[in-house]
């Protein structure tokens, strides 16, 4: 495949969304041949060594037989933003890998009938609401795509058991920047609470009425915490630093982390009934999974306690937003912050302005003044997004290392994800 010329990517399928367009090739100097980097000092000599290797394959079990030559490996990125742009342009010119990658950038996102853009690609770079299903994989697969980059943590939207059957390894950044999704969901506590979007609108219309704005201290008030993985434990440390009483509950609980939060405040594991009922505020750090799809319903609603505060920063797909809307209105859920939304992929990322809302759940949550939404913005911080891009050229150097399958950052072939 790689000894065959390349297109630009760019078929003649049209996008309906706007234009798509590439960079490079640029030539990576993140091994500078024979001197190992920095850098390259934290990989293996296995890898360091296929690096060196002109010989490279996108089927690791194969390398040892292609006599292709590989200069450059080509991605063809899906829902491209001016953002995205910037940042992986900014790391691949920064790299100093042996191989060139050239990022063919589509604004379109992946779907059955837009894989065909890929086309020439050795791999696509996606992201959080783009269509990994079946359908798209198999029609990736058939233009010679072998390879699937998450620009992201969450792979709800890839079928896994798919990309294994066509075995083409999907590569995630699982951790780019705990600290933006565990602090987003703090600023979403703290913006409900002390009412800052209704402040900042009243002052940008002159009116310095506090009518309306009465908020209350979370120092003091019990914050359940619900997963305490990466963005859980960062969320769960600044609400202890608050002087709020954290519960905590995960089905593999970090004693070492309550130890440590205990060292400092009032922290600690308890059974997932217990956090809903005694939480004044409840904050979702939980992966979506056909087990914690609608983890949050009527029933679950029913267990907390009224008035309560809710946030989710993690997956739409956690809340059944309609048992949710039902709460707000009957005021059982006092507060609601959220960074995602079940339906969202319809909406979130775009600029949807002009048109008629036609998602009714999402029409009717904009419309309560106790409700904070921001479209899954949680991730954009300076330092999320350059990880985020530096991480996928790792995952690729990884895949043209041979070292994918196995690999913590690879998903169809790793028996725990
Ligand atoms: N809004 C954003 O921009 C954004 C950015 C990154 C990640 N996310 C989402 O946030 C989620 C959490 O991220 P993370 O980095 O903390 O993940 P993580 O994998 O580090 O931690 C997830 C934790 O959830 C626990 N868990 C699994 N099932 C559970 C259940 N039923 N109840 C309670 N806990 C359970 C796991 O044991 C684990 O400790 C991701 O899966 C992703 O979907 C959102």
């Amino acid at each position: 495949m790689f000894s065959r010329p390349r297109t630009t990517g760019r078929s003649n399928l049209k996008s309906s969304a706007g234009t798509s367009a590439h960079t490079g090739p640029l030539t990576l100097p993140h091994v500078k041949p024979a001197v190992p980097t920095r850098q390259s000092s934290t990989v293996s000599p296995t890898l360091v060594s296929a690096r060196k290797a002109t010989i490279v394959s996108p089927r690791p079990a194969v390398a040892e037989n292609t006599q292709a030559v590989r200069t450059s490996f080509r991605i063809a990125l899906f829902s491209a933003k001016p953002y995205d742009r910037r940042n992986f342009s900014r790391e691949v010119s920064a790299s100093t890998a042996q191989v060139g990658v050239t990022i063919d950038y589509h604004d379109v996102s992946l779907s059955p009938s837009t894989a065909q853009l890929a086309t020439g690609a050795d791999a696509v770079c996606i992201f959080v609401n783009d269509d990994g299903s079946a359908a798209s994989l198999r029609a990736l697969h058939a233009v010679g795509v072998r390879m699937v980059l998450l620009r992201c943590a969450g792979f709800d939207r890839v079928d896994l058991a798919c990309a294994r059957e066509l075995e083409m390894p999907v590569m995630r950044v699982p951790r780019y920047s705990p600290a933006a999704i565990g602090e987003h969901a703090v600023a979403l506590i703290m913006a409900l609470t002390r009412r800052i979007p209704l402040a900042y609108n009243r002052v940008r219309q002159f009116n310095f009425s506090l009518e309306g704005l009465q908020g209350f201290d979370v120092c003091r008030k019990t914050v359940g915490i619900v997963g305490t993985g990466a963005t859980g434990r960062v969320a769960a440390q600044i609400m202890t630093g608050f002087g709020s009483e954290v519960l905590m509950y995960d089905p593999f609980p970090d004693n070492a982390l309550a130890a440590r939060l205990s060292s400092f405040g009032r922290a600690s594991y308890v059974p997932l009934n217990e956090v809903l009922e005694r939480s004044d505020i409840i904050s979702l750090h939980v992966p979506l999974s056909p087990a914690t799809k609608h983890m949050i319903d009527a029933g679950t609603i029913a267990k907390m306690k009224t008035g309560v505060m809710l946030i989710n920063t993690s997956r739409g797909g956690l809340l059944d937003t309609a048992a949710v809307v039902e709460a707000l209105v009957s005021r059982k859920i006092g507060y609601l912050g959220i960074d995602v939304y079940e339906n969202e992929s319809e909406y979130f990322f775009e600029d949807r302005s002009q048109d008629m809302m036609a998602d009714p759940l999402l029409a009717r949550l904009v419309t309560f003044p106790n409700v904070v939404i921001t479209a899954h913005q949680a991730f954009m911080t300076d330092e999320a997004m350059l990880s985020i891009a530096r991480v996928t050229l790792e995952n690729v150097e990884t895949f043209l290392g041979g070292h994918a399958q196995g690999h913590a950052n690879e998903l169809a072939f790793n028996k725990s994800a």
